[in-house]
């Protein structure tokens, strides 16, 4: 896979911190600001790229690359992606996939018509041990109650608090802590259990964006509550209980780091993660799955997005949380 990158942030660090530990996968241009040459620069020494540029019309004409990771803030994934598209790249976006549902929805129609890739970037779908929950539910019985929570105070927080407004905090740039977070929250319920049959958001706002909320996802026999914060910090306690037993993580849904699975019987099973980054193995899946040319497994994951997208929007807008993007809703 050759890849191209535009943007240069914290989750284009975490990518580079591992991307030579993965076969078959060349770095190839990175594009990002003017304000951030010097990091660009560093960036194309270090990780050993063939270019970089501060205009991303070079890397859509740059022909070597072959699938671009978009790694902007939210409010650009839509655009930035249908460029790329455009220009017949492959596509990696960065959660959440877009700003509201018509917006993927339309990338996705694109991409299936030029049967192109395109993946959103939502760790939990790729992990081994979501795949080991996904294999026990049966194990729990019949669902009775679904609790998640993904409290993590931010350090943006204070800034924002300060009156400096970064993209993760900004309705302008469709930040907040449900397209955050909460969206992990959602691609792992949706994941095991399918589309809700109604959704609610509660957020807590202030100036214009959830810093914090509860989500309540109906399914016709259970519920599933998720807390997720960007304001305050608590221990993540994640447990999905049935008539037969519990499955428990003791981590974000992001990175499910251990999983217990405990049966009212009184015996219990645990696995952990392995050494690897939390993005390894959906790095892995995505080199797999184009190698392949699986294109109808990127387009199963693809659906999924879309079902969170949804689900994502309709909790906003019930919610009064609009962004500039929806006005061509
Ligand atoms: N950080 C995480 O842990 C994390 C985890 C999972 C997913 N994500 C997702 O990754 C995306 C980026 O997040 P981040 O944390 O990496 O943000 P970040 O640190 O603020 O980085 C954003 C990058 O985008 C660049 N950028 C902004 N506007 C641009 C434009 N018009 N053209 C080209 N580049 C532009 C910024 O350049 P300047 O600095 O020069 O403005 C910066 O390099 C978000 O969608 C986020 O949801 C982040």
């Amino acid at each position: 896979m050759k890849l191209g990158i535009i943007g240069s942030g914290k989750i284009v660090d975490e990518l580079l911190s591992f991307i030579h530990e993965l076969d078959d996968i060349q770095c190839i241009h990175i594009s990002g600001t003017l304000r951030s040459q010097d990091k660009l620069k560093r960036l194309v020494q270090e990780h050993k790229f063939k270019h970089y540029s501060t205009n991303y019309d070079d890397l859509l004409n740059d022909h070597e690359v072959e699938v671009i990771y978009i790694a902007v803030p939210n409010h650009l994934h839509y655009e930035f992606a249908k460029k790329a598209l455009e220009h017949h790249k492959h596509v990696i976006i960065e959660k959440p996939m877009t700003s509201n549902y018509q917006e993927a929805k339309e990338l996705k129609d694109l991409a299936v018509k030029n049967q192109l890739f395109i993946f959103e970037a939502i760790t939990n779908q790729y992990l081994s041990q979501y795949t080991y929950i996904k294999n026990h539910l049966h194990d729990l019985g019949d669902i009775k109650l679904v609790s998640l929570q993904f409290c993590q105070y931010s350090s943006r927080y204070d800034e924002f608090m300060k009156g400096h407004i970064l993209p993760v905090f900004d309705y302008k740039k469709s930040g907040g802590a449900l397209m955050d977070l909460q969206v992990y929250h959602i691609h792992f319920i949706v994941g095991l259990f399918g589309e809700p049959i109604d959704i609610q958001y509660y957020p807590h706002i202030e100036q214009h964006i959830d810093t914090s909320g509860v989500f309540i996802l109906h399914y016709p026999h259970f519920q599933c509550i998720c807390m997720a914060a960007k304001d305050k910090q608590t221990p993540s306690f994640n447990i999905i209980q049935g008539t037969k037993g519990s499955l428990c993580i003791e981590s974000p849904v992001s990175l499910i780091q251990e999983v217990k699975l405990i049966k009212n019987d009184g015996t219990s099973d645990i696995i952990y993660a392995g050494h690897q980054h939390v993005m390894y193995e959906e790095w892995q899946s995505f080199i797999k799955i184009c190698q392949n040319h699986d294109l109808k497994q990127c387009y199963k994951m693809l659906e999924q997005s879309l079902i969170v997208n949804r689900i994502l929007t309709s909790a906003r807008q019930k919610a009064g949380i609009i962004f500039p993007a929806d006005h061509i809703l």
